[in-house]
């Protein structure tokens, strides 16, 4: 049976955050969940602040409202670049396999890949998965993992559906 995902997109960016560079990672994001026949339930664009991250993480795992929490942004090796920092804050548990996949397939299109640190993780009923910052690496690397989504947010229910996954 299909699920329909509850997604949550945040955007990190200092720049994007003041209104000097416009967010295009969040809406292509946004579309592809669309295309997909999932929702986008939250969406927000905050600077790369480890404190602001980690709180909007919290509350919008906490709230139960959505099933997977996308955040674009802050990977990287800039000192400003905490995402993955804020994110290991909050989270219960490790997806490694996700970080991993995402990762291989990345490094079949660019070397650059290896400048991700993006994690991932569980946070009560919520993943929280985070993508590089620009459009395109966001896109390539959410593709990735979407065919595995709906199974992932089944056992995270423990729905008995989940099984027939197996
Ligand atoms: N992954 C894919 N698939 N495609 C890309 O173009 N860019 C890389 C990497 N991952 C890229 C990618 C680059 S250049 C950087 S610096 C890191 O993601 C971190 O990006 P961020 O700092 O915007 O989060």
């Amino acid at each position: 049976m299909t699920l329909t995902l509850r997604f949550g997109i945040l955007t990190i960016s200092d720049r994007s955050s003041r209104g000097e560079r416009p967010d295009l990672s969040g809406p292509a994001l946004q579309n592809a969940i669309v295309t997909q026949g999932w929702q986008n339930n939250k969406t927000a664009i905050v600077p790369d602040d480890i404190e602001t991250i980690k709180n909007i993480m919290i509350e919008w795992a906490d709230s139960r409202e959505i099933d997977i929490l996308l955040s674009t942004g802050g990977t990287g090796f800039a000192p400003r670049d905490v995402t993955p920092e804020a994110t290991l804050l909050v989270v219960d548990r490790l997806t490694p396999g996700f970080d991993e996949a995402m990762r291989a397939s990345s490094m079949k299109i660019t070397p650059h890949a290896m400048l991700s640190r993006a994690v991932s993780g569980i946070r009560k009923q919520t993943i929280i998965i985070n993508l590089p910052g620009s459009p395109k690496a966001a896109m390539e690397n959410i593709q990735v993992v979407f065919p595995v989504l709906e199974h992932a947010a089944k056992l995270l229910r423990n729905d008995p559906d989940s099984e027939m996954g197996h």
